[in-house]
Parts: C-alpha cells; structure tokens; sequence
C-alpha cells in the first residue's frame, strides 16, 4: 500500500515509528493530526509529508465547508500555515500545501473546493509515484552489474508515496536483474536506515548489509563501495543538496576516494528561490532522540546531558557527481544545469 492515502473521508497512513516490528495503519480526521504526525515522524521522508500535508489540505477544507468563499479561504490559509510549520526543512512540504492553495484559490465556488483539493492532492500523489519510477529508470542506468552501493537514511516506498527516490533507483536496478549489493548505514539518531530501509530492501529481496554509520569511510577506503545514493530534502538553486544529517561527511569521504556520489530527487524538492545551501533552514530536533536510546536494556547516555540533535546538513554542490531526477540525471555546472532542467526535459549532460 502507498505510505499515505485518502481512506474514507481521512487521511490514513503507515506509522512509521512502529516498523519493522509493528505494521500499523493509523487515521486522522482533522488536518491537525496530520501536522502532527508529521511533526513527530508517523509519517516522514521529504515526498510522503509532502502528500501528506496536501491530504491534510483536502481534509480541512471538509473540515469546515462554507458558503462564503472568503471565508473557507481564510480557513484554509491557517491550515496551510499550521502544516507548512511541521517541519522546516523539506522543501515539498510547503511546496504540496501552496499548490493545493492556489488550486483553492482558482475556485470561485466554495462548495466545490473540498472536492478539488481532494483530486488535487490524488493528482500530486499520483504524481509522486511516477515521477519515482521515472527517476528509477534514469537513476538505474548509472549502475553497473555487480556494484555495491551506500545508501543513508530512508528513501524508500515509505518516504514517498511509493516506490522511492534513491531506493527506488535501487529497485529498479535490482528488478532489470542487476546483481548488486547495498551497504545500509544505520543513520542514527533516528535509525530510518537500520529500521526502514533494512525493511524494505528484506521486503524487496534486494541483497544488503547493514553498517553502523561510523563504519562508512572504512569500506569507502578501502574500495568496497562503488556509488553512494543518497535523497534530499531540498536542493537549492546551485545543486547544494540538504539530507539528513551524516550526509555532508559521506559525500566528503566519498569524493576524497574517487566513488561517485549521486542525489535522488524528485524536481518537487528543488527550491530555486534559494541561491545556495547556507539558506535551507535545518531543523534541530530534540535532544532525547539523541540521548533517550538504550543499549542492552541500559541507557546509552547519563541521564540530563546536553545533546545537539541537527536534523540534516548541507552537502555543497562540489561533492556532488550528479543529482537524479525524473528528467533525467543533472551534472554540473549545478548553476546552469538545475535551473534548466527545471525548465526543460534533461536526458544529457549539461556541459
Ligand atoms: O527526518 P526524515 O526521516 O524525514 O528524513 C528523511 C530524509 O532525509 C530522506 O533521505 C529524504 O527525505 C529523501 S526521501 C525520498
């Protein structure tokens, strides 16, 4: 099933903070549940709580039908404030609830906009799903038979509507009967790779292995990696790629050992109002995500200590050997390449 959909009337989707070892389904009737479980990472990946603030969306506008338009207008523009606000760093949060308001917008009858922000929110979902596909077309043909490949973080089904981004590059390559093998960093604090990517690619058969984070420039080094594919959660107009937090140091031990280092985005995560990286606002998440784990049933932290807890970084363009995406795989000059591609179908490299 897809990580978010409409199920009778609500939002429905898979809480994630559950897997692997429990597969839930959970159901909101009101668009600030929704905010909320993206908020708190029920749902998370920088696609699925784009969809699903856009079916938050949908829901507010059932929420509370009016005859007066100005007045459903107001009320889906607090509703938009409250979900863009979830979360500040993927870009395809407030890029899905600005389209679903415009689509609001451009309705002049009032009782008519539940029903349209419904389909426009099938629509991006829709969407999602193919422009994953595509991009696993595009992404699979950088991979050659027998590579190995690190992967961070979750990229999956689960963090998109289906199919995914770097995973589904993955998957693509594995279902064309590439024999290829996937080094799963375990992406502390919050574990996305041990506990969804693991789950997936179990799911999926594709063969892999996990790795504690620590362990990735040791089989960089020591060539047992042939490409790094990573996601994103926005990329600014100069190809500088905001991912979850490790990121940045992958891809500095990965060009430092000549191993290809590719972004998987769907062109929904490309903010071109934002000139570099330094402007992506990073979220810091709180410090028990850090410090409230616990190891052989003991914590792994004395009780009351400090923690930072950054959600993402900032891995400048230099590092980066291409961004893949559902037109085609964007190569530098990032500055010239990624605002064409936003403008055109790109299959070849941009020179
Ligand atoms: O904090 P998360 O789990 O929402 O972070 C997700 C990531 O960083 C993903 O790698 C990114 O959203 C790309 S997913 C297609």
């Amino acid at each position: 099933m897809r990580s978010v959909e409409w199920h009778d009337g609500n939002v429905r989707m898979i809480d994630q903070r559950l897997l692997p070892s429990t597969f839930q389904l959970v159901e909101y009737d009101d668009y600030r549940q929704v905010a909320q479980a993206i908020r708190t990472m029920v749902i998370r990946g920088a696609p699925a709580i784009g969809a699903a603030a856009a079916f938050g969306m949908a829901l507010a506008a059932y929420q509370h039908p009016s005859r007066n338009r100005g007045e459903t207008l107001n009320h889906l523009r607090a509703a938009a404030e409250t979900l863009c606000a979830a979360r500040p760093t993927a870009i395809n949060l407030s890029w899905a609830v600005n389209r679903l308001l415009q689509r609001a917008e451009a309705e002049s009858d009032p009782a008519a906009i539940p029903e349209a922000l419904l389909a426009e929110a099938q629509a991006l979902a829709d969407e999602d799903v193919a422009s994953n596909q595509r991009l696993g077309e595009h992404g699979a043909a950088l991979i050659q038979e027998g590579d190995t490949i690190l992967h961070h973080c979750n990229t999956g089904a689960l963090a998109t509507v289906d199919y995914g981004t770097a995973l589904g590059v993955i998957r693509t390559a594995h279902e064309q009967g590439k024999r290829i093998h996937v080094l799963v960093d375990e992406t502390r604090p919050r574990l996305q790779g041990a506990r969804l990517t693991a789950w997936e690619l179990k799911v999926l058969g594709v063969p892999f292995t996990l790795i504690a984070d620590n362990a990735a420039g040791h089989f960089m080094r020591t060539g047992q990696v042939d490409l790094v594919l990573v996601g994103a959660d926005r990329v600014a107009a100069n190809g500088d790629v905001a991912n979850k937090i490790g990121t940045y140091k992958l891809a500095v031990v990965a060009q430092a050992n000549g191993i290809p280092f590719f972004s998987c985005v769907p062109t929904s995560t490309i903010d071109l109002s934002l000139p570099s990286g330094d402007d992506i606002p990073i979220e810091e998440r709180p410090a028990d995500e850090v410090t409230g784990l616990s190891f052989q049933g003991h914590s792994i932290a004395p009780e009351g200590i400090p923690a930072a807890n950054p959600a993402f970084d900032v891995t400048p363009h230099r590092y980066i050997t291409g961004i893949v995406t559902e037109r085609g795989v964007i190569y530098p000059p990032f500055d010239i390449s990624v605002r064409r591609v936003m403008e055109e179908s790109l299959d070849e490299p941009a020179n």
